[in-house]
């Protein structure tokens, strides 16, 4: 159902968002927008809705959610403590893109958690998705509302895709906003560390608590160190085809693109070329999509998951990408695109 502002009043929303909260609180799954990608949302103290989660998503049942809440003060009754660095984070950060783990008290079920004694929780800065956690009961479970492997839905349409028929409502607040989850930080050991980067870099978390570590599992495929957030482990954000990243100068880039996207033509295959706007019209093979600006990186990770589906809906079986500067946000959309990809990328 539409949440969007353009034909309804403000009061139709409100009681289409208080309708999807009563599901919640009855156990059942509603889909809804965050500024990060779309969760898939279930009451988080309710054993069996968490389960109706791993369910509807197929996801590997050891993989934890995360909890969204709508106010500072439920945050005390899930978690054992706050340290004092956690509180400054969501002072600055709240309602924000920043997941934080601590150590979950007891009303926290093991199912929501993966069977972990930690527990992810995060307050989300989108009001429908505040309102809904409200009117749901202030506990919100909600992973991103994709099919298990496949990319975050930054659309409602992105949902429908992957959930027609395993859930009974996805409230559409049109696209969001910044279209990669959320950054994720540790604070159940002594020095805070991020195991997933999102758009709170390491440099803004630093400014307000000092240090702070990678996850040193989050660097490469590294099988003596697996990333510490199960869910980082798995081929995610992944697309049908194969996807393959090039990176290194523009003209170099564009040379090697064209190149290979030839060869694979010839071959018979469908191709994909993700370019930018400042590129898109040096392509000469496949399917060419622009993923935004090189001037705005925000822009490019809005538009990742979206393009990944794209070229999923036209059955394309190879993507060649660009690749782009690890700065700011940077690290995060990279972080994405590898893992998309596998791990692939030519360097020339
Ligand atoms: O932006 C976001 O964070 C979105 C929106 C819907 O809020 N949610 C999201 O959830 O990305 P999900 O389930 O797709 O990713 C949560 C990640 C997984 O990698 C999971 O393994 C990790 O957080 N995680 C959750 N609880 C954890 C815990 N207690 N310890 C370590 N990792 C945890
Ligand atoms: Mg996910």
């Amino acid at each position: 159902v539409s949440i969007t502002d353009d034909r309804q009043g403000k009061e139709a929303i409100r009681e289409k968002i208080h309708a999807a909260g009563q599901i919640i609180r009855q156990g059942g799954l509603v889909a809804f927008p965050t500024e990060t990608v779309y969760g898939l949302g279930a009451d988080a103290l309710n054993p069996l809705a968490s389960g109706r989660i791993y369910e509807a998503k197929g996801r590997p049942s050891d993989n934890p959610l995360i909890i969204h809440i709508s106010n500072m003060e439920d945050l005390e009754k899930i978690v054992r403590k706050v340290p004092e660095q956690a509180r400054k984070l969501a002072e600055k950060f709240w309602p924000g893109p920043l997941t934080m783990i601590f150590e979950k008290s007891g009303i926290v079920p093991l199912e929501t958690t993966g069977g972990l004694q930690t527990v992810a929780v995060r307050m989300p800065n989108h009001p429908a998705a505040l309102l809904l956690i409200r009117s749901g009961g202030g506990y919100v479970a909600a992973p991103s509302a994709n099919a298990s492997g496949k990319p975050s839905p930054t659309r409602a349409e992105h949902v429908a895709e992957d959930m027609k028929g395993k859930i009974p409502m996805i409230l559409d607040g049109g696209p969001v906003g910044i279209g990669i989850e959320s950054t994720i930080v540790d604070f159940s050991e002594e020095i805070p560390m991020i195991l997933r980067p999102g758009c709170i870099t390491a440099k803004m978390i630093q400014e307000v608590i000092g240090e702070v570590r990678m996850d040193p599992g989050l660097a490469a495929e590294n099988p003596e160190a697996p990333p510490k957030a199960p869910g980082m482990k798995y081929r995610h954000y992944a697309p049908k085809a194969d996807l393959i990243l090039v990176a290194g100068s523009k003209e170099k880039v564009q040379e090697k693109i064209n190149e290979l996207a030839e060869k694979a033509a010839k071959e018979g295959k469908s191709v994909g070329v993700i370019g930018t706007e400042e590129t898109k019209d040096g392509y000469q093979y496949g399917t060419v999509k622009s993923i935004g600006t090189r001037k705005d990186a925000a822009s490019i990770a809005r538009h990742l998951y979206g393009i990944l589906r794209e070229f999923d809906q036209l059955d394309v079986e190879i993507i060649y990408s660009e690749s782009f500067s690890e700065s700011g946000i940077g690290q995060a959309i990279k972080n994405r695109m590898l893992k998309a990809a596998g791990h692939q990328m030519i360097e020339v």
